[in-house]
């Protein structure tokens, strides 16, 4: 198997490994099911490129195979993960276009596998001060801003269960709990990560106002139109970010969980 050091999780509208040299093209079985990435080289460094609904977007958020995809990058050797989310926003003071490097969640899925730490493994209880790894958010700001790309250094994401859009009240619910903006794919991706002791960071791209807030309908279309329009920009950020990467790392992700 091919070894990678990083991994660029791609989400809606980033389906396309990019600037990858030397692509190769792996299915990786994993004890929870088949991942599928690319693994290339960019600038020195060995990248796994996933994208996380499958190269056409065939696999909704609340049927991704999250523990699949997760142990097939522990299994490359991948230590650390950037990835992209599209997302709603649920302030004015976040519109389309705008990227959120987010520090915190609000898990309000329903029905997915939550954990690795089931059918007779230990009991774990992983800890979720920093879920987003805080060195790599870091980094990522640091990154953005000598490329000169406005990114917002922190947002709760709160995670719904899909495939559905919210309803305006829900969305009024999530504001006032704290939320900064939407979207249904960050649990468990976050917490799997954690649970096997990788640094995992997520950059969010606004691609809409939540439902109830602008006054139309919300359509899958949009979010996929914006997303288009910026995708360039979470490309830039993401492959300059890992350019000036270490791969020695020292932070609190590798002791968060019984990393097995
Ligand atoms: N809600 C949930 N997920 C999303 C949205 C949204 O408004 N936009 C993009 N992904």
């Amino acid at each position: 198997m091919v070894h990678a050091d990083y991994a660029i999780i791609g989400g809606t509208g980033v389906y396309d490994p990019a600037l990858l040299n030397n692509p190769h093209e792996e299915q990786i079985e994993t004890a929870y099911g088949v991942a599928h990435c690319t693994i290339g080289e960019y600038k020195g460094k060995q990248i796994a490129f996933m994208p996380r609904h499958g190269k056409a977007h065939h696999v909704p958020p609340h049927q991704v195979n999250y523990k699949a995809n997760i142990q097939a990058l522990v299994d490359s050797g991948v230590k650390q993960i950037l990835a992209t989310a599209a997302v709603g926003s649920m302030r004015q003071t976040l519109p389309p276009g705008a990227l959120v490097i987010v520090d915190q969640f609000l898990d309000f899925t329903k029905n997915r596998p939550l954990t690795f730490f089931e059918d007779g493994e230990p009991v774990t209880h992983t800890d979720m001060t920093d879920p987003y790894c805080g060195r790599l958010r870091h980094h990522l700001s640091q990154t953005a801003e000598r490329l000169g790309i406005h990114a917002a250094p922190g947002g709760t994401y709160v995670c719904t269960e899909g495939p559905r859009f919210e309803s305006p009240a829900e969305i009024r619910m999530f504001a006032q709990l704290g939320g900064d903006v939407v979207g249904m794919t960050s649990i468990p991706e976050t917490v799997l990560a954690k649970e096997r002791g990788l640094c995992y960071a997520t950059v969010a791209m606004v691609t809409n106002y939540c439902a109830g807030m602008s006054g139309a309908p919300l359509t899958h279309q949009e979010v996929l139109d914006e997303m288009a329009q910026n995708v360039h920009l979470m490309r830039k950020l993401f492959f300059e970010a890992i350019a000036t990467l270490e791969t020695g790392i020292s932070c609190t992700c590798q002791s968060s969980a019984g990393n097995m």
